[in-house]
């Protein structure tokens, strides 16, 4: 009882706001639905866009891998007076070669992925070029964790 009303009161004091969405894989239809949400958001608080920018660009990459290549996932996002935190979980085929597949221009689409016109291969050097701390976990056949931290 102390502990969460503690925890309601430091909440309150850092303005903490947090945001929960469940992915389908192959949901194409929805590709793009967090990123604009969290961007609607964002643009209400008090942050520049050139970071609320950053932010839905990277949420967008992250979202778009989901649907494209794994079964399902969920997406978090925290946010307070200095810092939006994204967590990204998906289960799923997961990443055999991170270092391989953040490379420019790496995919593994197919025909289909790449007539929706996704595939360029840039979506993971997107993300490490927006976030200010990008950390990836991946097991083959299992699924991958990505978190984001913005310093905003
Ligand atoms: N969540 C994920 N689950 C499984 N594989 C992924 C995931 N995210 C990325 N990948 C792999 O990493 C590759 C590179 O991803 P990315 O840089 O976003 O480019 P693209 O999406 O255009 O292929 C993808 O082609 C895919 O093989
Ligand atoms: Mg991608």
């Amino acid at each position: 009882m102390v502990f969460s009303i503690s925890q309601a009161f430091v909440r309150y004091i850092r303005k903490m706001e947090k945001f929960s969405f469940q992915i389908s894989g192959g949901d194409y239809q929805n590709i793009g639905y967090v990123s604009n949400t969290i961007k609607k958001i964002l643009n209400t608080r008090k942050i520049s866009a050139v970071n609320s920018r950053r932010i839905a660009v990277s949420i967008f990459e992250v979202e778009t891998n989901i649907i494209l290549y794994a079964r399902r996932g969920t997406i978090e996002i925290e946010l307070d007076n200095s810092s939006v935190v994204v967590a990204a979980n998906d289960e799923g085929k997961g990443i055999e070669n991170v270092w391989l597949a953040m490379q420019e221009g790496y995919t593994t689409a197919n025909e289909e992925i790449r007539r929706l016109g996704f595939g360029a291969g840039l979506g993971l050097s997107n993300i490490n070029n927006n976030a200010d701390i990008l950390w990836i976990s991946s097991k083959v056949n299992i699924g991958t964790c990505l978190i984001l931290v913005f310093l905003i």
